[in-house]
């Protein structure tokens, strides 16, 4: 596929060269096809299960970046990167599961989706529900998530319910409500939202030609170091010269059930994505770190916060608190790596965008600096 002809004069380039060819000695650009973003399932069509005659609702999701972050590789002594998911269409990771999920949906015909969300699932099945033409339903926990997450929602026309509870209550009813009517469940006990997620693991390995060592992830619900696994696991079957890494998940002090070994009843933290006391997943998580030698931790809001406000700082990439838990959890437990052992090389996922959540970006930053429309004024606030 080509792109559109330039048939707007204002478009032409100024020597009359069309967009497609240059001059001799010029730039050429390059086609469309060639720089385009591929959407996840037509880009690993065959690591999933689904057919090119399928239905497909994509919006060119997954290929987010992998960031070396030079200054987090100096403290922790290892070359780590970010893998900025971020950058997906919606923001966050949730775009890899939900594409895969709706698509199912919409191939058995279904005509309404619903999830519980701490609010990055309840943007993305919005988007991805609004795309493919069905009725889109979320239960939030009331007052719980941040605004970015419940403006897009709202904007892509799901019905967004305010549950009076926490997380954990939202998707025990929503389980119910799928269970009793025509509606589909997307959330990540939906095993097509792993098969897209576990995508990332992919990408990584591509990145890093089989040679991770440790996967650093936030834990909430489970689902997401569950697939990252199963991709790790597919590929090492594959080839065993690409690597197993170890799985290091971090959760917040206050919603850390897996390093407890028990739910948390009342699950509390900055980091809103993660504030979740049972998650869906467990056992699942559990296997995934011990199998690969890895391990579960926590860390407390204050290091979420610096971690947060390091990266964005000092490595000049924003990420919501909840991302930013896997490199709080680096910082403070490590990744596992033996003393002595050669440079090892680790990846720390980073959820979703800093954008997601204005207010805490805001409350952890110093205020503007007002400022009199004159040079004197400006001057006098600038120069020290
Ligand atoms: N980071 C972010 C930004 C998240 O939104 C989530 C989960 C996680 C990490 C944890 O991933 O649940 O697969 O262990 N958010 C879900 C939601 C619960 O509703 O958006 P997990």
């Amino acid at each position: 596929m080509t792109g559109p002809a330039c048939t707007d004069p204002r478009l032409a380039p100024p020597s009359g060269r069309g967009l497609d060819g240059a001059a001799e000695g010029g730039h050429r650009l390059r086609g469309t096809d060639s720089i385009r973003r591929m959407g996840l399932i037509e880009r690993y069509i065959e690591r999933l299960p689904f057919a090119a005659t399928d239905p497909i609702v994509s919006l060119n999701e997954g290929s987010t970046p992998l960031i070396h972050a030079p200054r987090l590789s100096d403290r922790v002594g290892a070359d780590v990167y970010l893998k900025y998911e971020g950058l997906n269409p919606t923001g966050s990771f949730k775009d890899r599961g939900m594409t895969c999920a709706v698509s199912a949906a919409v191939r058995e015909g279904a005509e309404a989706v619903i999830c519980a969300s701490t609010g990055n699932t309840a943007a993305a099945l919005a988007a991805y529900a609004a795309r493919a033409g069905i009725r889109g339903v979320v239960l939030v926990p009331d007052g719980k998530i941040a605004a970015g997450k419940l403006a897009q929602a709202l904007m892509h026309g799901a019905e967004v319910i305010a549950l009076r509870g926490n997380f954990d209550e939202a998707l025990r009813l929503v389980r119910q409500i799928a269970d009793a009517h025509p509606i589909a469940l997307v959330n990540s006990v939906n095993d097509f939202r792993i098969e897209g997620q576990k995508c990332a693991a992919f990408e990584i390995q591509e990145d890093l030609e089989g040679q991770l060592d440790a996967l650093c992830i936030p834990v909430g619900n489970a689902g997401n170091i569950t697939a990252y696994w199963k991709g790790f696991r597919e590929l090492h079957a594959e080839d065993p010269s690409v690597s197993l890494p170890r799985m290091v998940g971090f959760q917040a002090r206050g919603a850390n059930p897996l390093v407890r070994g028990e739910a948390v009843a009342a699950p509390e933290t900055v980091a809103s994505a993660i504030r979740i006391g049972n998650p869906a997943r467990w056992e699942e998580a559990m296997t995934a770190m011990t199998g690969s030698g890895g391990s579960v931790n926590d860390v407390t809001d204050e290091e979420i916060l610096d971690a947060y406000r390091f990266l964005a700082r000092e490595e000049g990439v924003f990420c919501e608190p909840a991302s930013a838990t896997s490199v709080a959890g680096l910082l403070k437990h490590g990744a596992g790596i033996e003393p002595g052992s050669d440079r090892q090389r680790i990846a720390c996922v980073l959820t979703g965008h800093g954008l997601k959540d204005p207010q805490t970006a805001m409350d952890e930053s110093t205020p503007v600096i007002p400022c009199e429309p004159s040079l004197a004024a400006l001057e006098k606030v600038l120069i020290r």
